[in-house]
């Protein structure tokens, strides 16, 4: 079995349909789901399929690497980031080569870097009046949403949109697509 750890600091719907469309694969599991956040709702849906799950500290992910022993463990084929906040430290992303990676909430280079994250991100498209925004599937580096892209998809922007019905568009194209891109890197690589 090809082995995916997710991380993830908040609510956990993209890792929860990752959780379910590998549920039964006959090649690929989610192993563990690893927080930064104790009460973070994305341990609960863990919880409810049965995956192991553990929250981590900062001082566990950069200066104790409890969280690189607690991989090397899983020894995972992807490590994919879904609503994670926190930068890789570049330790991890060398022991995992082009094996991070991570989801956008939009048309990446435009609207990211730190502190672009949740409705920050939709809000600044519509407050420049986009006609499009879209996600961004791209490989992760030592800077914020800045590796190489995977895949991305567009979705418009109406007149109407407010960060809401635009976190909505975006959360239905994400939980869609992510679970296959996954796929499809791990069993092309
Ligand atoms: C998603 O929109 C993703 O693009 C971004 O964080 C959000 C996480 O949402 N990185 P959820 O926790 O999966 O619901």
């Amino acid at each position: 079995m090809r082995k995916i750890v997710i991380l993830a600091s908040g609510n956990g719907s993209n890792a929860e349909q990752i959780i379910k469309y590998f549920f039964y694969h006959e090649f690929i599991t989610v192993a563990a789901v690893f927080s930064n956040k104790a009460d973070a709702f994305v341990l609960k849906r863990a919880e409810k399929y049965g995956i192991p799950h553990t929250v981590f500290s900062r001082d566990d992910l950069y200066r104790t690497n409890r969280v690189q022993r607690l991989l090397a463990d899983i020894s995972p084929d992807l490590i994919v980031l879904a609503g994670f906040l926190w930068l890789i430290p570049k330790d991890l992303i060398g022991l995992y080569p082009n094996r991070i990676i991570n989801i956008h909430p939009a048309l990446l280079p435009k609207y990211g870097g730190k502190g672009m994250y949740g409705d920050r991100v939709h809000k600044a498209v519509i407050d420049n009046r986009e006609e499009e925004s879209g996600i961004t599937i791209h490989y992760v580096n030592e800077k914020y949403d800045a590796g190489d892209i995977i895949h991305q998809e567009k979705c418009r922007v109406t007149a109407e949109d407010t960060p809401e019905t635009l976190a909505g568009k975006i959360h239905k194209i994400e939980h869609e697509a992510y679970p296959q891109i996954i796929e499809s890197v791990i069993m092309g690589g």
